[in-house]
């Protein structure tokens, strides 16, 4: 998270929610100002902009983007950390990051639509929108607001779990977040990709993201962005873990980015009766994307994900 991420020592700001237009940012590492001004930001052909809801798998988005940049080479990627080579746009200096990175510019948000600068809506530059099974994106954000200094320390689960899913959390409503960007995709050049089918079939995922932003990599560049962006090899990898980030943001005792990688977690945590009022909540709140000619239409949610 660019300088928010990288500062080393100081007194620990005061972390809390704060409201902007509806969204909720954290304070000492976000100001509306900074926010607010992120839709005027000129918008090249070249950039391309990688959006999340938290825990959704973008630090592996900044591991294989860097890497197909690279072409695959991992050395090239050593003198920097993924935060500073694909930063977070929202953070306290994005403005300046932005503004004077060469080309191209790769960035990652957790925003939601309405934040974004007016130029993507304009089909300039590039929108990668990664989703990830809420129930999944819950349980990972509880084990990260454990760890997590800037974020409120959870109670236990069923309490993160009432939090999470009524959206009072940074990031705000899941729904809300997959569904405004969605609706809005034919406005941009988008491309929707899910962390489950990153699991699945990495390979497909990472030639879809080198189609749709035209690079060409050989079949053996190919095989070292994969090799490089596997669970194990990032947690090995000081540039990819974040294991750097200083403990008045991370309690590094406490957990990890990299926690555990995969698909369905959830079951481990959910009761029945969570899981079936989460369920509701989804149909709910989803129902109206079944208009959409997209892939992500009304669905079962272990149809989707
Ligand atoms: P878990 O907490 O379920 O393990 P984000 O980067 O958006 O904060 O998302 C973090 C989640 O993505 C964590 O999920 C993390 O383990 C997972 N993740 C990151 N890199 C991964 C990889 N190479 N393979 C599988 N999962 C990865």
């Amino acid at each position: 998270m660019a300088e928010g991420f990288s500062q080393s020592s100081g007194e620990a700001p005061e972390y809390k929610l704060v409201p902007l237009r509806g969204f909720s940012l954290i304070s000492g590492i976000h100001s509306p100002e900074v926010v607010d001004q992120i839709q005027n930001f000129e918008i090249q052909d070249s950039d391309v902009f990688v959006i999340t809801y938290p825990k959704s798998g973008t630090i592996w988005l900044q591991q294989i983007l860097s890497l197909i940049e690279v072409k695959g080479d991992v050395t090239a990627t050593i003198n920097q950390l993924n935060s500073e080579r694909v930063p977070w746009i929202e953070l306290l200096d994005s403005r300046k990051q932005f503004v004077s990175a060469p080309s191209p510019r790769i960035c990652v948000s957790h925003l939601p639509y309405k934040f974004m600068p007016v130029g993507l809506k304009q089909k300039k530059g590039k929108v990668i929108y990664v989703a990830r099974n809420p129930k999944d994106v819950l349980v990972s954000y509880y084990h990260f607001h454990k760890y997590a200094n800037m974020l409120e320390t959870p109670k236990d689960f069923d309490t993160f779990f009432e939090k999470g899913k009524e959206g009072n959390v940074f990031g705000n409503c899941w729904f809300e977040h997959v569904k405004s960007w969605f609706s809005h995709k034919d406005e941009m050049n988008f491309l929707y990709i899910t962390y489950e089918d990153m699991i699945k079939d990495l390979r497909s995922v990472v030639e879809r993201i080198t189609s749709f932003l035209a690079r060409n990599l050989t079949s053996q560049q190919l095989n070292d962005v994969i090799e490089h962006s596997t669970f194990k090899n990032m947690k090995n990898n000081p540039q990819a873990n974040y294991q750097q980030i200083p403990v008045i943001l991370l309690n590094h005792q406490l957990g990890s980015f990299l926690r555990k990688g995969t698909v369905g977690d959830w079951k481990n945590y959910f009761t029945v009766a969570q899981n079936e009022r989460f369920d509701r909540v989804y149909q709910q709140k989803m129902k109206d994307l079944c208009h959409h000619r997209n892939k992500l239409k009304y669905i079962k949610i272990e149809q989707l994900f």
